[in-house]
């Protein structure tokens, strides 16, 4: 096990919207709740600023869902983390994170991530905690996929310096999406706050990123074909994020995104808390498997 130094930096969880694309699942439970195999969904973003070394997390939720929420994760302190909780009264924007969230951030750089974007695979780590080193100016990660023009698009020079970016652009000019994790240094909150909604009536996160592009200070971190990215967005997308977890947990015995099992490895709990978490969970296969890691300690 390795200590993992806690960072300065806040992170952020943006998991409001209102969830149509999912409906009926979603009109009374928000798509963040909902079951990606083993466990609900916001536990993989979570899991990702953790990694990262980011224990100060606030947790913005449509208006009628906070509730939920705080019953799932409480005030962090069983992961020997802060949650914080805010609300968001309608989806007008990713950037409006910043702007409810700027009392929170206070004077430090923050991280973003969609609550819906799951993150998993070989490097990924180190990734992360490469990015959060750095507080001046923003990395972003860039993904290859195929259908480049449902997301951000980046797009390089012969030198790999980001030159354009756009937002679900009609004819995509690299197959490079931007993925739902930004790492931001403080001055996001001030971007943010000067933005104007776009045509379709929403600011744009992609419009706080070519900002910090046109200042010169925007890195674009390319995510390899060992790591999944997963935007779990359609039914489709959620049944083949469920598929995969399952997969790999059924084949490893290691659980992707296990909260309490990040914390106790990077001993921001102790083996006594790990056992009340187990037992916390009962006798299903998850408190299980808490209470397996204490005997094997692999
Ligand atoms: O997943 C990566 C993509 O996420 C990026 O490539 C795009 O550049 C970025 O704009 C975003 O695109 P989406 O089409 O996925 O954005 P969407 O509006 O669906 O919002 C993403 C998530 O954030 C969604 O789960 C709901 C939540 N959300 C969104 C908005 C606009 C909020 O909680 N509040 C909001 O105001």
């Amino acid at each position: 096990m390795t200590e993992i130094d806690k960072t300065n930096r806040k992170g952020i969880v943006l998991a409001g919207g209102s969830g149509t694309r999912l409906h009926p699942l979603t009109v009374s439970v928000s798509k963040q709740l909902l079951p990606v195999y083993d466990k609900p969904m916001i536990y993989y973003p979570i899991s990702n600023l953790m990694l990262a070394g980011i224990n100060e997390v606030l947790i913005i939720t449509a208006p009628d869902q906070e509730h939920l929420f705080r019953n799932l994760l409480g005030d962090g302190t069983q992961l020997g983390m802060q949650f914080d909780y805010a609300v968001q009264e309608k989806p007008e924007g990713v950037p409006e994170a910043f702007v409810i969230g700027a009392d929170f951030i206070g004077d430090d750089p923050v991280t973003l991530i969609l609550g819906d974007n799951i993150f998993y695979g070989q490097g990924l780590v180190q990734q992360l905690r490469h990015a959060v080193r750095s507080d001046r100016g923003a990395t972003i990660f860039a993904y290859i996929v195929s259908d480049p023009q449902r997301y951000g698009v980046v797009t390089f020079d012969d030198t790999g310096k980001p030159v354009e970016i756009a937002e679900k652009p009609k004819r995509p000019r690299s197959d490079y999406a931007v993925t739902g994790l930004y790492f931001f240094d403080n001055d996001v909150v001030e971007i943010a706050q000067s933005l104007k909604p776009s045509k379709r009536g929403e600011t744009e996160i992609i419009d706080v990123v070519r900002a910090y592009m046109t200042r010169g200070d925007l890195s674009v971190e390319r995510m390899g074909r060992g790591i999944a990215w997963l935007d779990v967005g359609t039914h489709q997308a959620l049944a083949e994020a469920a598929a995969y977890v399952q997969a790999v947990d059924h084949r490893q015995g290691f659980k992707i995104a296990c909260i309490e099992e990040i914390a106790w490895r990077q001993q921001w709990i102790d083996d006594a808390q790990l056992k009340s978490l187990s037992a916390h969970y009962g006798n299903s296969p998850y408190g299980e498997y808490l209470a397996g890691l204490l005997e094997s300690r692999l």
